[in-house]
């Protein structure tokens, strides 16, 4: 196991009518920005039930948050930040959300163009203090409710930021404000959580065994209730327990002195941008065709998937690891996921602009080994067709 360094100071409260305890953590007397998406909240009456419960604070709201969230819309949140001398950022919505608050708190704070913080790792590192974030979680799936990290479209691209800074001091999770998702979505929040964990877990042996059975029991916990709670929505313990592995897939915690790959990540974010594919369903996408294109690299950890995860044992070492990334590709389709570009009528034809977008990114070098060079990201893009 590599040393490693883990301090995630987010507090969650969990549960079902958790709500009323925002004004307990709200401070009180403060100038609270609450920031929402394209509309769900106020459709569902969850911002009503936000606003009921925090009497005595000036409050302001910045809606319009789009999903992907769009540097241009999160600099109007900015203006109305400086404007008004917010000091508390509440989100109340899913990961562009979260995400897009988590921006707002570094940029109010930037003295340089904003923009500089997506496209240059030392802006972010210049940002000294940021304004506290709070967040009711409306969708399970980024894991950004307990993380550090964000994601912002910028200039035709999605790029990624990040900082202990904008760890959220608090995030709500109550399941019961997830059940008017639409299956569509819940497959997303299903299929990123899964995603999260193996690109933490699908890489070399690292000594990692609780890292490793815990990344198992999340995804044995998926497949578990997967299914179910898009075919029960109000199942409530299928939706807690969805909600509690989104957050645990990426707050740090599987992830700590053990090898990650985020190349599923890298290409899906190239694919959203350009074709306009939901997150998740990049993921899908992806990841089976990185798996047949590395398989030689990730040998030992995809056998160990295929015993611990699907419980193959018979066969070939070749004959189980096809058979695993099989049953994963199955399992995306049976929550309603694609697992081809062709079916977004994505052809041959439109690799290489992908291609050419993660070299303008400068990712050509992913991988847990950083060997992923372009002409790999090819190939796995065109086995994914
Ligand atoms: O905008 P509204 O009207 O609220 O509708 C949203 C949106 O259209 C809707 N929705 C959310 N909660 C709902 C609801 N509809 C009904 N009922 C509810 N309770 O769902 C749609 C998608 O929302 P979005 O926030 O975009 O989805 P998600 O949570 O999947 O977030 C995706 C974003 O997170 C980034 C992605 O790249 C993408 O930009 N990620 C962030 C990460 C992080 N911070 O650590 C890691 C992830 O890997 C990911 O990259
Ligand atoms: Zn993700």
């Amino acid at each position: 196991m590599k040393n490693f360094n883990y301090h995630n100071p987010t507090q969650i409260v969990f549960g079902k009518g958790r709500l009323t305890k925002l004004d307990g953590l709200v401070p009180k007397n403060s100038r609270v920005l609450v920031l929402y998406g394209g509309g769900s909240v106020k459709k569902y009456g969850t911002l009503e039930k936000v606003l009921r419960v925090l009497p005595g604070r000036e409050i302001f709201e910045f809606g319009g948050i789009e999903p992907n969230p769009q540097f241009t819309t999160l600099m109007k949140a900015v203006v109305l930040v400086k404007q008004h001398n917010i000091d508390f950022l509440l989100a109340v919505g899913g990961g562009s959300v979260m995400d897009g608050t988590k921006f707002v708190a570094l940029a109010a704070n930037y003295d340089g163009d904003a923009a500089e913080l997506l496209t240059d790792r030392g802006s972010v590192a210049a940002v000294t203090k940021t304004i506290p974030i709070g967040t009711v979680v409306t969708l399970p799936a980024t894991g950004s409710e307990m993380n550090a990290g964000g994601v912002v479209s910028y200039a035709g691209g999605k790029l990624v930021f990040s900082s202990p800074l904008v760890f959220p001091v608090f995030s709500i999770l109550d399941p019961v404000l997830t059940y008017t998702l639409p299956a569509k979505q819940i497959a997303n929040g299903i299929i990123d959580t899964f995603i999260h964990t193996v690109e933490q877990y699908v890489t070399f042996p690292a000594e990692g065994r609780f890292q490793d059975r815990t990344a198992e029991g999340i995804l044995l916990t998926l497949i578990e209730i997967g299914k179910k709670t898009i075919d029960e929505p109000t199942d409530y313990d299928a939706r807690a327990n969805l909600v509690w592995c989104a957050t645990n897939a990426l707050n740090g915690l599987i992830g700590a002195g053990v090898p990650q790959d985020w190349t599923t990540h890298m290409i899906g974010h190239e694919l959203t941008a350009m074709f306009g594919i939901d997150h998740g369903e990049t993921l899908a996408i992806l990841q089976p065709a990185i798996w047949k294109v590395r398989k030689q690299q990730k040998r030992e950890k995809l056998l160990q998937y295929a015993e611990r995860v699907w419980n193959i044992t018979a066969g070939t070492d070749d004959e189980r690891i096809d058979a695993a990334i099989a049953k994963t590709s199955q399992f995306f389709q049976e929550l309603g996921a694609s697992t081809s570009l062709s079916s977004y009528d994505i052809g041959e034809n439109d690799i290489d602009a992908v291609v050419q977008a993660l070299e303008k990114h400068r990712l050509t070098k992913l991988s847990e080994t950083g060997e992923v060079t372009l002409a790999i990201s090819r190939e796995i893009l065109l086995a994914a067709l």
